[in-house]
């Protein structure tokens, strides 16, 4: 808000003062914690491969200083989660609702992946239904309805509407992915309507007609979210092995609301409590002993 209406940026507040103390505080912790890295591999130890590693390997040649490789760090650490988990909220709270979806994925599942071992990286491709729930869910929930505003670099016409440089622009996200034209019945959860499309999210962003793209969620442009490739890998890998794993339903006597809240960073649902039943026998011996899952991009 404080962006969009100048003057409320003049009203006095302790925001900006709170604002350095938070960044302060940022650089203090992570960067002790990339100090300790760069320690290790001076000292000649073998670092396992990890993004502080690769950071501080280029960090010359990129000439990054020590408050960059923080805030890269950062960015890739805090802000992927928010909405990330957020998509797996609205997906447990939905495919809890729409129990014949949840039957056909169950079905797709078994048939693909079987009841021995939990789905891996390389059955993505042959779950259609899957892939097609999860944009269904991106489309029907986006975290960040409107995201980072962009501007023009230069001017231009649109449709007839001149736009001159340095025009700030948003991306409605909301009204783009509730567009009858592009969506028919918008407002109903329906997977089938991305039964065709057999194209990642990072894929489609990629079309050069926008009206084919799947759906918004991960921004446009030049500014899209650089993340889109290991968000799908890890919504799939959290999506498909829930599926695989659990029957998911609503608690007996709480109904689960689909009314949106604003979290700290993106829309989430509002509080919710779901049944997990486990749908084989073995789901303790899936896991790796050490209990850690290796994620590939
Ligand atoms: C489901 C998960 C995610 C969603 C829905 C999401 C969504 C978005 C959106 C809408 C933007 C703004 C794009 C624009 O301005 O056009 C963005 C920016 C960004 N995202 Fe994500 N994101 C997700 C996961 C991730 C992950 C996993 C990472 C990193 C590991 C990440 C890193 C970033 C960064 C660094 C930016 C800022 C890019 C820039 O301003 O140039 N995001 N994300």
């Amino acid at each position: 808000m404080i962006d969009f209406i100048e003057p409320l940026q003049k009203l006095p507040s302790n925001r900006k003062s709170r604002g350095h103390k938070l960044h302060e505080n940022l650089i203090e912790v992570y960067g002790a914690m990339i100090l300790r890295v760069k320690s290790r591999m001076d000292a000649g130890e073998d670092v396992p491969d990890c993004l502080v590693k690769t950071l501080l390997e280029v960090q010359e040649d990129e000439n990054l200083d020590l408050e960059d490789l923080c805030m890269l760090c950062a960015v890739f650490t805090v802000l992927e989660v928010p909405p990330t988990s957020s998509i797996i909220q609205w997906f447990l709270a939905l495919i809890a609702l729409y129990p014949e979806i949840q039957a056909r994925a169950h079905a797709e599942i078994d048939q693909v992946v079987g009841q021995e071992t939990w789905p891996a990286p390389e059955d993505e491709s042959r779950l259609p239904y899957l892939r097609a729930i999860i944009k269904e869910v991106q489309r029907t929930h986006a975290p960040l309805w409107i995201p980072t505003p962009h501007y023009s670099t230069e001017d231009f016409v649109y449709n007839g509407v001149y736009i001159p440089k340095g025009t700030v622009m948003i991306l409605d996200c909301y009204t783009m992915h509730h567009n009858e034209k592009r969506y028919p019945d918008p407002f109903t959860f329906n997977p089938d309507r991305y039964l065709d499309d057999n194209l990642s999210c990072a894929q489609s962003a990629n079309l050069s007609d926008a009206m084919q793209r799947d759906h918004w969620t991960f921004g446009a442009g030049r500014r899209i979210c650089p993340g889109v490739t290991l968000a799908e890998r890890m919504l799939y890998l959290a999506i498909s092995r829930l599926l695989w794993s659990f029957t998911i339903h609503e608690v007996p006597g709480e109904p689960i609301s689909l009314k949106e809240c604003s979290g700290a960073f993106g829309r989430t649902p509002l509080p919710y409590r779901v049944n997990l039943v486990p749908r084989h026998d073995n789901l303790g011996s899936v896991l790796p002993d050490d209990g850690t899952v290796n994620i590939k991009i």
